[in-house]
């Protein structure tokens, strides 16, 4: 894919850059560029064209309005000792984006395209990645049905694009949240879109995370379609339970059974903890079991993760059965040692060893 570079000659002035990066958040300012590119049946992908940020102009029939048809992808760059910039595991949300377009019947970005898209898109808007260890530019690469019609059916043309937006923690990473276990909905069954970035699994979840609110928690856990019984998910980020402690821990996620999404922090972190010695266990955990083994002490530490805010602590889980504390519902060493270890990978002050940094500049 070539990309045409067209950047916006009206670039935010210094001062503004520094003043919306100092106030971090999450999505709440956009970098001065985007990158878009067009496809349609027959002809495959067009150019792409790095240009000004700004709205586009969708006919009102345009599909992706209607039904749904689009994908997404979440990925970060971060500022690096010597001044550079690097993208983590870019090869892996391109193959994620891979995977989703096809369960979403839309055109396959070749990752190489993926990844060549995304750097240059980050080199373009090097100057509004943050400096600071938890803070990055967060990318957002994304695919749209744009063919008009109301007809239902899989889209004869697609507009795939990248914005950024400079990024601190999505959750205070001090603080444990709270999260309600919901036997009412559920996120993803056998068969569907679970294990695809597909913006529908985020807007059937936001009743269940409304009703998470009302409970007076921060997030929604989801539970498997059919038993209503295994842990999956919470929210739109993945799980992870420790067993024991110090170094004989056991670091456990739910496995992947096609309805989870395959998060690339999920992925990392399984290495990471074997890394830092630690047993890792892929497996199925009921909310009995979460019940009982925090209340035997077995379970010790529970965190979610995902590329936006990293490593979560869980102090506590509610559910119509009760209430149960995580320990002494404070974040745990052992979540705090994985998160410091994968932030300091990202952010080049650890050793690489996997090789998951991608040099930008
Ligand atoms: C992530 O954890 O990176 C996510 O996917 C959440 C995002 C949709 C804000």
């Amino acid at each position: 894919m070539r990309i045409h570079l067209n950047p916006n000659p009206n670039p935010a002035t210094e001062a503004d850059r520094n003043a919306k990066i100092a106030e971090g958040g999450f999505g709440k300012y956009y970098t001065d560029n985007m990158l878009i590119a067009q496809w349609s049946e027959g002809k495959g992908w067009s150019d792409a064209e790095l240009k000004a940020y700004g709205p586009l102009s969708l006919d009102p029939a345009t599909s992706v309005l209607h039904y749904g048809q689009e994908i997404f992808e979440g990925l970060k760059a971060y500022g690096q000792p010597d001044g550079g910039i690097s993208l983590f595991r870019p090869d892996a949300n391109g193959e994620r984006f891979a995977k989703s377009a096809a369960r979403m019947a839309l055109p396959e970005l070749p990752v190489e395209d993926f990844v060549k898209t995304v750097t240059e898109l980050v080199k373009s808007e090097s100057k509004w990645v943050p400096k600071n260890v938890g803070e990055s530019l967060y990318i957002r690469p994304f695919m749209i049905a744009t063919e008009v019609g109301l007809g239902v059916r899989p889209s004869n043309h697609a507009t795939y694009l990248v914005i950024t937006t400079p990024a601190s923690a999505y959750f205070n990473p001090n603080k444990a949240v709270t999260v309600w276990i919901s036997t009412e909905f559920v996120r993803a069954a056998q068969g569907g879109t679970g294990a695809a970035k597909t913006g529908g699994n985020y807007a059937g979840s936001l009743l269940a995370q409304k009703q998470a609110a009302a409970e007076g928690c921060d997030q929604v856990v989801w539970l498997d379609a059919t038993e209503r019984k295994w842990v999956e998910e919470m929210g739109g980020m993945n799980l992870y339970f420790i067993k024991g402690s110090g170094k004989d821990a056991t670091v456990f996620t739910p496995k992947l059974t096609g309805t989870l999404l395959a998060g690339v922090t999920r992925d990392s972190i399984l290495r990471v903890a074997k890394d830092l010695g630690y047993k890792v266990e892929e497996g199925m955990l009921s909310v009995e079991q979460w019940r009982d083994g925090v209340a035997s002490g077995e379970i010790t530490e529970i965190f979610a993760c995902g590329t936006a805010a990293v490593v979560s602590p869980i102090g506590a889980a509610k559910s119509a059965q009760g209430t149960w504390k995580t320990g002494d519902g404070e974040p745990g060493p052992i979540t705090g040692q994985i998160r410091n270890h994968l932030l300091g990978i990202q952010h080049g002050t650890i050793e690489d060893k996997h090789g998951w940094n991608v040099k930008v500049i």
